[in-house]
């Protein structure tokens, strides 16, 4: 069977466009401009190239975007100054400080520093303990851009076997918690999460009906793990080479070529739900800006 392409890079496409009307009306009939802070430490390429696509993407769309870039050493102290700096600064909607830090800085300490309404990935526990009992939030980018791909690839969800795999606070919790609340449109399955203490994977793998992988290894998933006819989410982006120009190789958690071949619909590497998860940051800049305008919106 040849799977159907869920394609990340369409349906961001799609939600920007969207998006740039909103904040076209947002600007002209309420005078408001959703601002957006992302602060990188160091000169990690991975997270350099995120942030840029961030920034570029926050530009593209209208927004008041500033990119703070702090050295490598700079000390925690600092870096949380440079938070409370924005968490009062009413020009700035959301702010992400992207991840990792060095080890000398405290990622909890960081993430509990964020105002959590200026929250915009998710992190804060705050945030965390609304979306679990399904109180209008922040939700976390990538598993809102997964929840936004099966929507609009019209998959059914209700009453569907999901299997998650991989367990992290960014992914794998996050997306299992949503799939199985009672929500619309996308929800209501009978979620299982794997993780690396999981004695029969292959049991779990083979009855997924839709099976999303956030393992952080390459290709770990492969055709002879799946049944036909499921919905594959491919979260992984590895850098597995670079080419003669010096552009990284990337392939997903999923082996594509053979996993293709069963399934029923696929999110590819590149092109899935990497671009998904900026386009959700900045749906969820807008939604706040929205929030702290005092205008309806999704996340207060
Ligand atoms: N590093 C990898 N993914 C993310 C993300 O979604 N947000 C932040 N802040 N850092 C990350």
């Amino acid at each position: 069977m040849g799977a159907k392409i869920i394609s990340g890079k369409e349906i961001s496409q799609e939600i920007r466009n969207e998006l740039k009307k909103e904040v076209q009306e947002l600007k002209e009939k309420h005078g408001v401009t959703p601002g957006l802070v992302t602060i990188l430490v160091g000169e990690n390429p991975a997270s350099v190239s995120y942030v840029t696509a961030k920034q570029r993407t926050a530009h593209d769309l209208g927004f008041h975007s500033v990119q703070e870039n702090l050295p490598e050493d700079v000390s925690e102290e600092n870096l949380l100054n440079l938070i409370k700096k924005y968490n009062e600064d009413p020009s700035i909607h959301g702010i992400l400080v992207q991840l990792p830090l060095p080890k000398h800085i405290s990622e909890q300490k960081v993430i509990y520093a964020i105002d959590p309404r200026k929250d915009v990935d998710g992190f804060h526990p705050v945030n965390v303990g609304k979306m679990v009992i399904g109180e209008p939030c922040f939700i976390p980018c990538t598993p809102a851009g997964i929840l936004e791909m099966l929507a609009r690839a019209d998959v059914e969800v209700s009453g569907a076997e999901v299997v998650v795999v991989g367990r992290s606070n960014i992914v794998g919790k996050p997306v299992a918690i949503l799939l199985m609340q009672k929500r619309k449109p996308v929800g209501n399955a009978t979620v299982t999460v794997c993780h690396t203490g999981t004695r029969d994977m292959l049991f779990h793998t083979k009855r997924a009906d839709i099976l999303i992988v956030a393992a952080g290894r390459p290709k770990v998933i492969t055709g002879d793990m799946v049944k036909e006819g499921v919905v594959v989410i491919d979260v992984g982006v590895n850098r597995i080479g670079t080419t003669p120009e010096g552009k990284a190789i990337l392939c997903g958690d999923v082996d594509f070529d053979s996993v293709k071949e069963k399934a029923a619909a696929i999110t590819p590497v590149p092109g899935g739900v990497g671009p998904m998860t900026i386009t959700m940051l900045m749906k969820n800049t807008v939604e706040s800006a929205k929030m702290w305008a005092g205008l309806p919106n999704e996340v207060g």
